[in-house]
């Protein structure tokens, strides 16, 4: 299948959400990639839920919510009312993560767990057939703009590997320095959906970069069926 592409409005211009929002409604883009901070769980914060409700009413694909909080299982019935589609939480913010993933699936949005770099997959050795979605952090959470780490590119070959041992069908997400130096190559390490920030939003057009990485990716895979879009 062809990655599916998840551009992270953290990146885009905040003044401008509905335009930032708007222009991506007919480029390559499948998801679009909303962080939320909370200045605990990571050094720094972001957005919340009146800017998602925002997001939503001027968006044509689904949102995909990174969770950067502590203790989300507050939280989760908001964010699925303001638009949510995937709801992904920290493995290391969840010490009853079993129960949140539950709790997300009955809200009817994808359930997602992200993964810090000093996280090993394993971890999710017990939870991995309830997952609907696995964000390897390819970057400490908190930033946008960060350098790719490269271990990151085993860590979805072992990942990928316990997914499959697990009978999971969870997609793999890499989040965090992606660029076309290194999509081709996580991709074929086993990704299935890319987020990018700077990469796409940095750029001089960031609709003909994202056109410009489905077809460099394309080109690598057979295309997603439509229901994974
Ligand atoms: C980092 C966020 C990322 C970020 C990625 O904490 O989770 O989604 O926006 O940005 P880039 O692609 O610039 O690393
Ligand atoms: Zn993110």
């Amino acid at each position: 299948m062809a990655p599916l592409l998840a551009p992270s409005l953290l990146a885009a211009d905040f003044g401008n959400l509905q335009s930032e929002t708007e222009r991506l409604a007919g480029s390559a883009a499948d998801w679009l990639h909303c962080d939320v901070m909370d200045g605990r769980f990571v050094p720094n914060i972001s957005f919340g839920l009146p800017v998602l409700q925002a997001i939503h009413r001027h968006a044509r694909q689904p949102l995909d919510v990174h969770l950067m909080i502590e203790e989300p299982q507050h939280y989760l019935a908001a964010f699925r009312d303001a638009g949510a589609t995937t709801l992904t939480v920290h493995y290391e913010a969840c010490p009853h993560l079993h129960r949140v993933v539950q709790q997300i699936k009955q809200l009817g949005c994808r359930a997602g767990v992200a993964l810090n770099p000093h996280t090993p997959v394993w971890v999710l050795e017990e939870v991995a057939a309830d997952l609907d979605l696995v964000c390897v952090m390819s970057v400490n959470p908190g930033f946008g703009g960060q350098a790719f780490i490269p271990n990151t590119l085993r860590k979805v070959a072992a990942l990928k590997e316990l997914l499959v041992d697990s009978g999971s069908e969870a997609l793999i997400e890499i989040d965090g320095g992606v660029s076309l130096d290194n999509a081709a190559a996580l991709v074929e390490a086993g990704a299935d959906v890319l987020v990018a920030g700077s990469f796409v939003f940095n750029s001089p057009d960031p609709v003909a970069t994202l056109a410009q990485m489905r077809e460099q990716l394309s080109a690598l895979v057979a295309p997603p069926p439509p229901d994974y879009r």
